[in-house]
């Protein structure tokens, strides 16, 4: 199911045609009510909640400098990341999501606001950046038990080697076929994997970032 809602981040990302920057306009205006609490664009800094640049492909409750509810970073630790469809969900009843939480707004109501204003905080999403925030955010979530994901540091299951010496073994993109069809190590330990095409894409590309 979570990753059925991940799958089209990267999709919505790419179809920004004309009908997009109509809807991103009128979502400007919608976002005048977020902008009680929320900075956005150049400069932006947390207020009273957090700053939406590079909001799509985020994990919950991680934007540094920001304190978070509990509710907020124990959602993001469960897995839960920052999409269209998330972000949707969320807007339109943050308590009925999360009752725990402390963005105090009783959501939008009208579906086209919704649209529009994810249409708006999108275009302050880089393309290439979402990609790499999304393979990090699933590499965190459903790997980094055992293995080091970031540049720095160690595996915290022993044999799982870290994701930045795989390159030093073959090249990481041999490895977006896997990703899709089912990643087995042979190990015991490691469960199954399987991504939709465009999340092993983003594994991939943030794998080679970290060469
Ligand atoms: C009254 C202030 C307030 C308003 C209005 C508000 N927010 Fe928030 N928002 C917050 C706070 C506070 C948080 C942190 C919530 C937590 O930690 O539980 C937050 C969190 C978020 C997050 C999660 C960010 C992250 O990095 O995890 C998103 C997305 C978000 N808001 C979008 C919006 C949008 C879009 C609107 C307008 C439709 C909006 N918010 C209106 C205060 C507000
Ligand atoms: C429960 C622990 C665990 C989790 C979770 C886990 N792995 Fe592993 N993984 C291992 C272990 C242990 C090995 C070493 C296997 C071996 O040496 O044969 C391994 C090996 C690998 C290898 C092979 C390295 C080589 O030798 O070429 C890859 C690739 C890999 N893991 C990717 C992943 C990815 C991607 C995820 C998340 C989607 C993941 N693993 C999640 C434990 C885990």
């Amino acid at each position: 199911m979570r990753l059925m809602a991940i799958a089209g981040v990267l999709v919505a990302l790419g179809s920004a045609g004309a009908a997009r920057a109509q809807d991103a306009r009128m979502g400007e205006q919608v976002f005048h009510r977020c902008a009680v609490c929320h900075e956005i664009g150049p400069g932006a800094a947390n207020r009273q909640g957090p700053v939406l640049n590079e909001l799509f492909g985020r994990i919950a409750g991680t934007e540094p400098g920001f304190r978070f509810s509990d509710a907020m970073v124990a959602a993001g630790q469960g897995g839960l990341i920052w999409t269209p469809e998330t972000v949707a969900s969320f807007i339109a009843s943050p308590r009925h999501f999360d009752p725990a939480t402390r963005m105090i707004f009783p959501g939008l109501s009208n579906q086209a606001d919704i649209a529009d204003v994810i249409a708006y905080l999108e275009t302050f999403t880089t393309a290439e950046g979402a990609e790499l925030k999304l393979g990090h955010a699933l590499l965190t979530t459903y790997c980094a038990s055992c293995h080091a994901v970031e540049k720095t540091g160690e595996s915290p299951h022993p044999q799982a080697p870290p994701f930045r010496e795989l390159h030093l073994r073959y090249p990481v993109e041999e490895l977006t076929e896997a990703l899709v069809e089912g990643l087995v190590s042979g190990h015991p330990d490691m469960p199954e994997f399987e991504f939709e095409p465009d999340q092993a894409e983003a594994i991939v590309r943030y794998l080679e970032a970290l060469e």
